[in-house]
């Protein structure tokens, strides 16, 4: 393989650091605690992890937030943009992080939360203490008068769904308005409108990138522009008073101008960006976002891929799926961003999102470990940055089926059990039971238990063995654990390390190269061919299916059979059927295994 020249990128797009990085993400609380007696994760946790996280293959890490906050929402309620939360530790072991990080030639990036803060930041303590015209943080958030229906009955300003069920308006006796909170009543939405705002978000990210920060993961960043008036949502479930707003808060009309604020100064500093966007599809809307002449962000978190087994109005009511449209969501945003010179964010995992392998494959025991390497093939060697989610790397999955709501703690799955279930649907068990069941398969507490280090130790190795962890680590640490992997050949985690390093190893075919997606339709398989060029190319080729599968090799692939196998997630060879026709290669079919997973590379030389 002879790499092309620099002034050659085969699909014209700038090559540059954050295309070739791999990304790991950590929810820190579930991280690793360097305290026994922490419930929780802290920073010095992290930072004596760092060799395990380069040892990987990982070069940027994201932290989920870790910024002072009453934790009502993990995090994404900030009660001080510059101070660190007392669970995590102190500035000191921020900068700690910050430096063994640079030291190993890692970068990191924080999570930007400015859409909304929490109740009990001061400015917001400031804006609920009175409406008099004296006070300049009022209109910071977003407050509105009541309304009143024909029974004289006080009413929110509009029908707007929050996304922790219930009206996204709360009432503030004192001062006698509503303020907006998109999510929890503890997260009022910050006013975007007012200047002073954005030049106080400009200034705190300033203060981050000074003490060494290399970029942000922005938090639901297309939520800070709202559209004027914020009128009514139309109305997509009639049996609720409350409806999703996301086409009117998705996108406003001074969206790009915010961002691209944001933008001049992350350009100052070099840093990199990757924008939180739920609801977003539309090509001209994402390459505003992402095109690469528009220096706004780098990348952005789509949703259309985690959206596909839950309904658009409550993720929770269940949906069935097809690789049909699996695949078309993924070709779709391959072919968007390498027209358009964009770039993509790839993720199957995130602290919102459950564990991959129980999501998209198998967590049965017999098909778990090639379940999860197919996966890690399907992610890392598509047209984008791969995100790999702590545990994702070694196998995790979700909660067990025998978990009670009492050992979940996400406020999403908790509110939509308390407010929705048992209150509209209080005696239909029926509809319970599937929720209970859709919970286990979608909720976000699955993607949270802890980080299972060791199988020996009570708490896996998380915190001691005396503390009760805020959330129980999964039962299978005896057998699932990072101990367990680090130095087998065939475990999850060695299958993670050679994926990861195969990207950088052929980044002109699996960074910078073309992407193809074969045989849309089929049912079991997906495959495609990233290209360099005529003679740099590889085919990939995953079985979704847990049982042995036929798969028709399509004329143009069939000469890939006979180049080598970079990669395979079973011990023994590959195998495949010759049919008739020209040089036996007429009709070729491979035999796939359960979820079985193929790398085929052709690497002919330079192409000049
Ligand atoms: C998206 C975050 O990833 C999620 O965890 C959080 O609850 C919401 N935004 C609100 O900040």
């Amino acid at each position: 393989m002879f790499p092309l020249k620099e002034s050659q990128p085969p699909t014209g797009i700038h090559r540059t650091w954050w295309k070739e990085s791999n990304i790991y993400q950590i929810y820190p609380s579930s991280f690793q605690s360097h305290s026994p007696n922490s419930p929780t994760g802290t920073i010095r946790g992290i930072t004596s992890r760092l060799s395990y996280i380069q040892s990987l293959g990982t070069d940027t890490v994201w932290l989920c937030p870790i910024l002072a906050s009453p934790q009502i929402d993990m995090g994404y309620d900030i009660s001080d943009y510059r101070d660190i939360h007392e669970g995590y530790g102190t500035m000191e072991d921020h900068d700690e992080l910050i430096r063994e990080l640079h030291a190993r030639k890692m970068k990191y990036v924080m999570d930007l939360v400015v859409n909304h803060t929490s109740d009990q930041h001061e400015w917001f303590k400031k804006s609920r203490s009175s409406r008099g015209k004296g006070n300049e943080y009022r209109d910071w958030y977003i407050w509105r008068p009541a309304k009143y229906d024909k029974d004289g009955q006080r009413q929110p300003p509009n029908n707007w769904l929050s996304y922790f069920g219930g009206s996204a308006w709360q009432w503030d006796a004192m001062t006698q308005e509503y303020y907006l909170h998109l999510f929890a009543p503890s997260q009022p939405d910050l006013n975007w409108e007012n200047p002073s705002v954005v030049s106080a978000v400009h200034s705190m990210i300033r203060f981050w990138l000074d003490r060494g920060v290399d970029g942000f993961r922005m938090d639901v960043i297309n939520f800070i522009s709202k559209e004027p008036g914020l009128p009514n949502a139309p109305v997509s479930d009639p049996t609720s008073p409350w409806q999703s707003p996301i086409a009117l808060h998705s996108c406003g009309p001074r969206l790009h101008e915010f961002l691209q604020g944001i933008g001049t100064i992350l350009k100052e500093y070099d840093a990199f960006s990757v924008g939180e966007m739920p609801g977003v599809g539309d090509e001209k809307e994402v390459m505003k976002s992402v095109g690469q002449e528009r220096e706004e962000l780098n990348m952005i978190f789509h949703f259309e891929l985690v959206s596909i087994d839950g309904q658009t109005q409550d993720k929770f009511l269940p949906r069935n799926w097809t690789l049909q449209e699996l695949k078309g969501i993924i070709s779709k945003w391959q072919a968007m961003m390498l027209r358009n010179h964009g770039w993509n964010a790839l993720y199957l995992e995130n602290h919102d999102q459950p564990r991959s392998i129980s999501r998209f494959a198998s967590d049965a025991p017999e098909y778990r470990k090639f379940s999860a390497k197919m996966l890690a093939t399907f992610l890392a060697l598509q047209s984008g940055t791969p995100y790999i989610y702590q545990g994702q790397e070694i196998g995790q999955i979700n909660v067990p089926r025998s978990w009670a709501l009492d050992k979940y703690r996400d406020i999403e799955t908790l509110n939509h059990w308390r407010d929705k279930v048992l209150v509209e649907y209080a005696e239909d068990k029926e509809f319970q039971d599937i929720m209970l069941r859709e919970y286990r398969k979608k909720g976000r507490d699955n993607g949270r238990t802890p980080m299972q280090w060791d199988g020996k130790s009570r708490n896996a190795g998380f915190t001691g063995e005396e503390t009760q962890p805020w959330m129980d680590v999964h039962p299978d640490y005896t057998e699932w654990n990072v101990e367990n992997q680090i130095n087998d050949p065939d475990s999850v985690f060695s299958y993670w390390k050679t994926v990861l390093a195969l990207r950088k190893e052929l980044k002109d075919i699996f960074v910078y190269g073309d992407f193809e997606m074969l045989d849309p339709e089929g049912e079991q398989s997906v495959a495609f061919i990233r290209s360099a060029d005529e003679r740099n190319k590889a085919l990939v080729v995953m079985s979704f299916k847990d049982y042995e599968t036929e798969w028709r090799v399509p004329e143009g692939a069939t000469s890939f059979l006979q180049c080598p196998v970079k990669l395979k997630n079973y011990e023994d060879e590959p195998q495949s059927r010759q049919g008739g026709g020209a040089e036996g290669g007429g009709s070729s079919a491979m035999i796939l295994r359960p979820f079985e997973a193929l790398v085929y590379v052709s690497s002919g030389g330079n192409s000049d």
